[in-house]
């Protein structure tokens, strides 16, 4: 219901505005089309990643590419990979998505039915038939284990444990391995039920001055938001 009406309004707004002298010619992939196909397939996995965050992600990665930044990325908390399969969308040649998540270790926050990295790779392959499955490198393991060496990532995404202390210690791990100009975001700012996501984020930004809000997005018909980070 909700995608529907996203979508009549951006073919309104579109059909409105533009004209057949000043029409912009968009890649494929920039058109609302192919971006409700993606949305449509990954929506099959189950998560709670939404169509605007969707289209969120598009616009950050889009940017980019537009920028020629290229660049690994990151996600911490995969869960069946609804998320990871839109940011695999978006995985250029030589670029590598390492994905962290406890699977069936015991966390902290409590989940309907374990995720599997089996599961991940099924899932993922099936959205992404062509993906080469060397470049995604899955990490099974709590975050704080986390070990990635010199690695820097161009686009991280933190969605694993939720208490304050869990989120807070992502968000550190992450900052070091922030790429100059790469964008870090976090899950369930703002969210009531997930307090501790918003007290490690306003903890992170009063103690590290160089980064900056790039983007605070609402999402329709969703408690919490995603917020987006960037080193100034
Ligand atoms: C909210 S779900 C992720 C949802 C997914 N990003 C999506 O949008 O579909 C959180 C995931 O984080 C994992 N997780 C929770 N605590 C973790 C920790 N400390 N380290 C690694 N993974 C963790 C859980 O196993 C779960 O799969």
């Amino acid at each position: 219901m909700k995608l529907n009406f996203g979508l009549s309004r951006l073919r309104w707004r579109v059909r409105r505005r533009t004209r057949p002298q000043d029409a912009i010619d968009l890649a494929p992939e920039a058109r609302p089309g192919p971006l409700v196909d993606l949305f449509t397939r990954i929506r099959t996995i189950p998560g709670w990643f939404t169509y605007d965050d969707c289209v969120h992600f598009h616009l950050v990665l889009r940017m980019q590419e537009l920028m020629d930044m290229r660049g690994d990325m990151l996600e911490i908390g995969s869960y069946h990979g609804r998320s990871t399969a839109c940011m695999a969308a978006y995985l250029r040649p030589h670029e590598t998505l390492v994905v962290c998540d406890a699977f069936a270790q015991p966390t902290d926050d409590v989940y309907p039915d374990r995720p599997s990295p089996e599961g991940l790779q099924r899932n993922l392959l099936s959205m992404h038939p062509q993906l080469d499955w060397q470049q995604v490198d899955v990490r099974v393991g709590l975050s704080r284990d986390l070990q990635l060496g010199e690695a820097q990532f161009r686009f991280i995404h933190i969605d694993g444990g939720h208490s304050q202390a869990e989120a807070l210690t992502d968000m550190q791990l992450c900052a070091a391995h922030l790429a100059p100009q790469g964008v870090m975001v976090v899950d369930d700012y703002e969210n009531a039920y997930w307090p501790g996501v918003t007290a490690a984020v306003d903890a992170f930004l009063a103690a590290h001055g160089d980064f900056t809000i790039l983007a605070d997005l609402n999402r329709h018909g969703a408690v919490g938001r995603k917020i987006y980070l960037v080193r100034k």
